[in-house]
């Protein structure tokens, strides 16, 4: 569903947003719009006659696109026999047949699926010879020109800004061409190629102006992650410091973005900069947060004036005077305070996060990866424990590409020598601990993992994970290990969700009955992971929603291991002292695997138990400047409502 746009602000809008933006309440339904989209152009292209040019992207944003139209092709007919197509981009050098390559991209996501004809596709040739690339560059420029120049092009942005692989200093008039990658995208693109020297230092891409000459063109920006830089494609100056400013120039742009990209625009972030607004609670308490980290005050210290000076008035002329305003969010803020995550007993619950009774509640934590219950919410967990629930986690994927192989490898020799010279291996074990040995000896630098080595990197995790969990007073009957199946593709690229997936779920579910659910609410997991587990945990409760005790079942979300919750999204806030912190980083220490440097490090240098200690305690420190009590630290939950 598309958000609606404030009629009031739409007006103002115009001046402040210089490219038009249509937020959508999710990338799902936002991708299947766009892929209508093509497809009604396809189709009137073919009632016509005629052929259609699409250009095409890689990456994550466009995925979505891809499998709706191959589910088109297939339930409804949908032809590409009139589809010309032509991608932005290629890393250079580049094996068509190598995992990463956007060759093999494009075939796994559409061109196997569909009727295309294989003449009609073009895809940037990363094998060509250095001698040879400009030559070549010219050619593909020419023959998008021959084929009718690009009818609608698709485009996802980069962390940099770039289109394509036009990286910040990338000029107007610039055409298809060999270009160096930007350090950022780089980084980006590990995840890819699982280690940072294998990560290619060029790309061939179409240029800014071959973009901009397409008749339509799609921009899609999915995640928090991406929030920051569409803020300033959006509202910020044309600049080829920022490539994608200068679709701002393009007649017919058409950005598709969900809520959490959108999270940066002005008219999200603080829309009562833009104009008038629609107040309701959640509005209110935002703009009070906003104003008192503005202007450097306690909420309650707030003036009539703070707000006339901050475009706020209008909240003094519905609450009358600044005093009570402050009061009600203060108020609020507080009771989002507890140190009993699973509900105080037998006291008035009526202004606390959550519910008195039942005293002691079944409570499951999902966990995505291996160690999120313990990064993103140890102090609780340990709470929830001493405090007498009956805790279960649940470990949704098996975690195992994020395992270096030189420690699958400490693992395999351990086996081989315990197992060797006791001789406790049967032949079968003795002789898959040898295959996974030698499989990593002769690894290249980016091959997928055998089975066998995937099935041990999946045990240390686990392993990892018991510890961690016994750490914080589980017993093995309360440590479940889901391995959903969409995860293990031996490659960071994922499957989609399944009903297996889904399956897993709801027999946890239905089988403890909890009364409360925490699960990571991340949408900018740079993986996607925490998406798939999230929506998986989604479609299992709405599956389960007519029985009665899933009337109980409240499902709180945590943040994963990249971002928190704004403090005006917060409802549930665990302070943690000193000692209950360092216990935390203690749990976090039995994930060995993911010390120092895990594999997919993201664009974040730290480990995680000092990305987990520095968002909790800036979470603390954010209370602490609204002019709330003083903690170390706070772990931070938002209740979803179904
Ligand atoms: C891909 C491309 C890039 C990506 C951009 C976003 O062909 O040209 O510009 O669109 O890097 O990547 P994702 O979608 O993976 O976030």
């Amino acid at each position: 569903m598309a958000v609606p746009a404030n009629k009031v602000l739409k007006y103002q809008l115009k001046n402040l947003e210089k490219l038009p933006v249509k937020i959508w309440t999710d990338s799902n339904n936002a991708s299947v719009h766009v892929a209508q989209s093509i497809a009604l152009a396809i189709r009137q292209k073919q009632q016509e006659g005629e052929q259609i040019v699409l250009g095409l992207a890689t990456g994550s944003s466009p995925i979505r696109v891809y499998e709706e139209l191959v589910r088109m092709h297939k339930k409804e007919g949908l032809s590409f026999s009139n589809v010309i197509t032509f991608n932005l981009d290629e890393y250079y050098p580049m094996d068509p047949k190598a995992q990463q390559s956007y060759v093999r991209f494009m075939h796994e996501y559409l061109f196997d699926h569909v009727d295309i004809l294989p003449e009609n596709i073009h895809i940037p040739d990363g094998t060509i010879s250095m001698d040879e690339v400009e030559a070549y560059c010219e050619a593909y420029e020419k023959e998008i020109d021959l084929a009718g120049g690009i009818d609608i092009q698709l485009l996802g942005i980069g962390r940099t800004g770039h289109i394509g692989f036009n990286e910040p200093g990338s000029w107007e008039d610039s055409k298809t061409r060999l270009v160096r990658l930007d350090g950022i995208t780089r980084q980006d693109a590990i995840k890819d190629f699982i280690k940072a020297e294998a990560v290619p230092y060029r790309a061939i891409t179409m240029g800014i102006a071959s973009i901009m000459k397409a008749r339509t063109v799609y921009l899609m920006v999915w995640g928090q992650h991406k929030a920051p830089i569409l803020q300033k494609a959006i509202e910020g100056p044309v600049s080829s410091a920022i490539p994608s400013t200068f679709l701002q120039k393009h007649p017919n742009v058409k950005v598709v973005v969900d809520q959490a990209a959108a999270g940066e625009l002005t008219r999200i972030k603080t829309p009562w900069l833009v104009g008038m607004c629609n107040w309701n609670d959640d509005l209110v308490s935002q703009a009070v947060i906003w104003l008192s980290q503005k202007v450097g005050k306690t909420i309650l210290r707030l003036t009539d004036n703070d707000y006339n000076e901050n475009n706020l008035s209008d909240l003094i002329i519905e609450y009358a005077t600044s005093y009570d305003l402050n009061i009600k969010v203060h108020n609020q803020l507080q009771d989002s305070i507890t140190g009993w995550p699973g509900g105080k007993p037998e006291v008035d619950d009526s202004r606390r996060p959550e519910r008195a009774s039942p005293a002691k509640k079944r409570v499951i934590i999902f966990s995505p990866h291996p160690d999120d219950d313990v990064i993103s919410m140890g102090g609780t967990f340990l709470r929830l424990v001493e405090q007498g629930h009956e805790v279960h986690v649940a470990y949704q994927t098996s975690g195992n590409i994020a395992v270096h192989d030189h420690d699958a490898l400490r693992f395999i020799e351990f086996m081989e020598e315990f197992g060797g010279a006791l001789g406790l291996l049967n032949e079968a074990g003795a002789k898959l601990v040898k295959k996974a040995g030698k499989f990593i000896h002769n690894k290249k630098p980016t091959q997928m993992d055998s089975p066998e080595v995937r099935h041990i990197k999946g045990m240390v995790r686990r392993g990892e994970a018991r510890a961690g969990a016994r750490f914080c007073g589980l017993d093995d009957k309360h440590i479940h290990f889901l391995d959903m199946p969409f995860y293990e593709t031996g490659s960071t690229r994922k499957n989609a969700i399944g009903k297996k997936d889904v399956q897993i779920i709801k027999d946890l579910v239905a089988d403890i009955r909890p009364h409360q659910v925490y699960a990571a609410g991340d949408l900018a997991d740079p993986h996607g992971t925490h998406r798939v587990c999230l929506n998986a945990i989604f479609e299992a409760f709405k599956q389960l929603k007519n029985e009665k005790w899933m009337e109980d079942c409240w499902l709180w979300l945590y943040r994963g291991a990249w971002h928190e919750w704004a403090v005006h999204e917060i409802e549930m806030a665990v302070p943690l002292s000193p000692m209950e912190l360092y216990k935390k980083r203690k749990a976090i220490f039995m994930h060995q695997s993911q010390k120092d440097s895990p594999p997919f490090p993201g664009d974040d240098e730290r480990e995680f138990w000092q990305r987990a200690e520095d968002r909790n305690k800036a979470t603390a420190a954010a209370y602490r400047g609204l002019g709330l009590s003083e903690y170390e630290a706070m772990e931070a939950f938002r209740r979803w409502r179904f």
